[in-house]
């Protein structure tokens, strides 16, 4: 089977034509597309990109934290990406003395660059295809025999490839487990942040530009990877040195074109193009505006309090950012699948795919029925699915009363293992201490309404789904009032009390008295036994008709474009610099400039605040050697199939140097997660030329900008 998908992509990929900006394409697999590249003007071989032997593009690129992507720009290992990324370091060296947040950082010279345990930077050593190897021997098997013939496949190929060596080795199914590829990678552990510019430049627009064009923000970091003597990952010593890259992106001054050929090089986290037309039904109808409604209920309560006085304000920022990302995310995607019409598309779709089906009788067999499957599969186990949902924002993302009972029923449960072995005191110490950093962040008030809202709307949803019994018998008025109460869960002083008194005896307290905690247990049992068995039943039978549904794909349609989903490994998107038409009668250019932030803040919203300088700088039209025209260009979108994940990507031109690095998408294009389409999806990027302006000019750090190699 493998063999054929390969042999059929390559043929494909070279008939290709015009519009072949979806898809995230595996690096190593790069060569079948090279044509259809080339045609669009990239001047790249895709040995430039991705080769094994001899350095190439991708040795620029690192899985930055794990989460986001970002890419060296020097010889002396130094590393882009974005503010967002780089936040919480940023945050976690910022203080009122030295608030980098509030004016930015750099550093003079390295000795003043900041170290960040715990952050890694891994680069991919190589991609290997192991397809044949992980599912040799498993035809005709099925269930538990054949998920442990593949587990110990996996587990040798993961041995060999690590004995010996510094990298680690890890195995992805990708389409579903019809291809498993192995990732090597070697991963830095001395991470030092070298500079970032303040958040009036790295988060201007705050949450009112998220998601939005036109944009301008700022939105990069910088860092520097350090490695021992012999250029090796090591853990942070004084005596590592700037590593030294195998490959590092010049950087273009060039004059951008529209139209010209861009590519983004990083490691998308999650899309779900495949998914029945049942399943994105019920996602459009049901789930996503159920999750929406839960996210409006606290974020109403959560933007209240914030403008309610500056504590409030400071102590929620960062929960109502992730908390607005994910709702203003979602919302987008809801208006684009229906202005598209995704499920008339995706129904278009399956009649092919079944009539297709139904010209063979070996595909019939095969095929035929997969699609139907598929959705009696949702209609089967779509209540599941939903009471899983709507469990994660209520029990995870909404009152905070809940994160605090997981908690201390971990830490409880492990109490006689801690007085054993002797290590209940250090354990207080530690639970005081997070306790501690939890209420700084906490109000009372905030939560308790957030409670009130939530559980209302929780069981209004669940409808005749099992409910905890405190939630059937109870109002949530009530709830509320007697939770916020007496629970030692959501106040800090009665908290600190039952810790002061702390015995064998404290869990059982909490299990029978303390309503919050037994709220949490009722809701968390009839989780683990209502809804996770069904929902892992669900996604197991899924993913194995996905499996049936991608394979027919491949054989049946070997004209098309495939692409596996995004599993946050690494993949190259291209596209072209170019705007687009996403409403009727509006015309989003493709770049933004300087005028734009004083524009925006002329407007008087806070989330366009800027510091003195920007407004002297932008005023006097210092725009030293970074302009195109008399222009500053701030940020601008292109035609490339990007994800969460891909923030701080490389944006390349047609020679792979640097033009910008991503980090958003317009909110028209956040659908792409489910279905691109090429003429309204954009992603944004913060064009390199301005992310220098603002070292040099506005920072005064010519210094970096002066280790990077710049093409005119
Ligand atoms: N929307 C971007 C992403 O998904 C940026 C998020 C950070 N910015 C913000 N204003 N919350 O990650
Ligand atoms: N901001 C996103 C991230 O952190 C990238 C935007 C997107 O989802 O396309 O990865």
């Amino acid at each position: 089977m493998k063999r054929i998908f390969l042999v059929v992509v390559i043929a494909v990929a070279s008939t290709f034509s015009s519009k072949a900006e979806e898809g995230m394409l595996i690096p190593s697999l790069v060569k079948a597309f090279e044509n259809d590249m080339q045609a669009m003007g990239m001047r790249l071989s895709a040995e430039d990109i991705y080769d094994v032997n001899n350095s190439s593009i991708k040795d620029a690129i690192i899985h930055f934290g794990g989460g986001c992507t970002a890419e060296l720009v020097s010889s002396q290992g130094l590393l882009l990406t974005n503010h967002h990324c780089g936040y919480s370091q940023i945050q976690s060296h910022s203080s009122l003395e030295n608030d980098y947040l509030k004016y930015g950082f750099w550093a003079k010279n390295k000795s003043e660059e900041l170290t960040n345990p715990g952050l890694t930077a891994s680069r991919v050593v190589r991609i290997e295809d192991v397809t044949q190897t992980v599912l040799f021997d498993t035809e005709g098997l099925s269930g538990q025999e054949r998920y442990a013939k593949i587990q110990a496949a996996i587990q040798k190929l993961v041995n060999d490839a690590e004995t010996g060596t510094h990298y680690t080795a890890k195995i992805k199914a990708f389409n579903y487990g019809n291809d498993y590829y192995m990732i090597v990678k070697e991963t830095f552990k001395d991470v030092r942040l070298v500079g970032t510019p303040p958040n009036s430049i790295g988060k201007f627009g705050g949450d009112t530009d998220n998601w939005v064009w036109p944009r301008h923000t700022g939105d990069f970091s910088v860092f520097r990877i350090y490695a021992d003597q012999n250029n090796q990952p090591s853990e942070y010593s004084e005596s590592n040195i700037p590593y030294t890259p195998l490959h590092f992106l010049p950087v273009s001054m060039k004059k951008r074109t529209p139209g010209e050929f861009t590519m983004v090089y990083g490691f998308p986290g999650t899309t779900e193009q495949h998914l029945s037309s049942g399943n994105l039904k019920y996602i459009m109808d049901q789930e996503r505006p159920a999750r929406i409604k839960m996210r409006e209920k606290s974020l109403s309560v959560i933007d209240a309090s914030m403008r309610s006085s500056d504590l409030l304000r400071i102590k929620y920022a960062s929960k109502q950012a992730r908390i607005a990302n994910g709702w203003k995310k979602w919302i987008g995607q809801l208006g684009g699948l229906k202005t598209v019409d995704a499920i008339q598309i995706k129904l278009d779709r399956e009649k092919a795919y079944n009539t297709m089906a139904a010209t063979k009788p070996e595909w019939n067999d095969k095929y035929g029925s997969v699609i139907n499957d598929m959705n009696a599969l949702v209609a089967k186990y779509k209540q599941a699915d939903f009471g899983y949902s709507m469990a994660i924002e209520y029990l995870s993302v909404g009152p905070e009363l809940f994160g605090r009972a997981r908690e201390m029923n971990k830490f409880l449960s492990n109490y006689t293992a801690l007085v054993e072995r002797g290590e209940l005191d250090a354990e207080i110490e530690k639970q005081l201490k997070s306790a501690k950093g939890f209420f700084k962040n906490y109000d009372e008030a905030t939560d308790k309404r957030i409670f009130e809202l939530l559980t209302e709307e929780y069981v209004k949803q669940m409808g005749d789904a099992p409910l905890p019994s405190m939630l059937e018998n109870n109002s949530a008025e009530d709830l509320a009032n007697l939770i916020y109460k007496k629970s030692i869960l959501t106040n800090e002083a009665r908290f600190m009390k039952f810790m002061n008194k702390l015995g064998s005896k404290s869990a059982k307290f909490l299990a029978k008295k303390d309503p919050g905690f037994m709220l949490w247990s009722e809701a968390n049992t009839n989780f683990m036994s209502n809804v996770i068995p069904d929902v892992r039943t669900y996604r197991s039978l899924m993913e194995g008709l996905l499996k049936t549904y991608v394979a027919g794909k491949f054989e049946m349609f070997p004209d098309a474009k495939h692409w596996p989903d995004a599993n946050s490994t690494m993949r190259i998107t291209y596209g072209k610099l170019e705007g687009s038409a996403p409403h009727d009668g509006m015309q989003y250019t493709e770049h933004t400039t300087i005028d734009g932030i004083i524009t925006k803040n002329n407007s008087g919203n806070p989330d366009y605040d800027l510091l003195p300088r920007m407004k002297e700088l932008a005023a006097a039209k210092d725009y030293g050697d970074y302009a195109q025209d008399g222009e500053l260009w701030v940020c601008f979108t292109g035609s490339n199939h990007t994800t969460g994940g891909n923030s701080g990507s490389p944006v390349l031109d047609a020679d792979g140097n640097l033009l910008g690095l991503n980090f958003d998408r317009s909110w028209e294009s956040t659908m792409s997660d489910f279905m691109f389409d090429s003429d309204r999806c954009r992603n944004i990027t913060v064009d390199i030329r301005y992310v220098l302006w603002v070292m040099d000019r506005y920072s005064g750090a010519k210094h970096i900008v002066d280790e990077m190699t710049l093409i005119r």
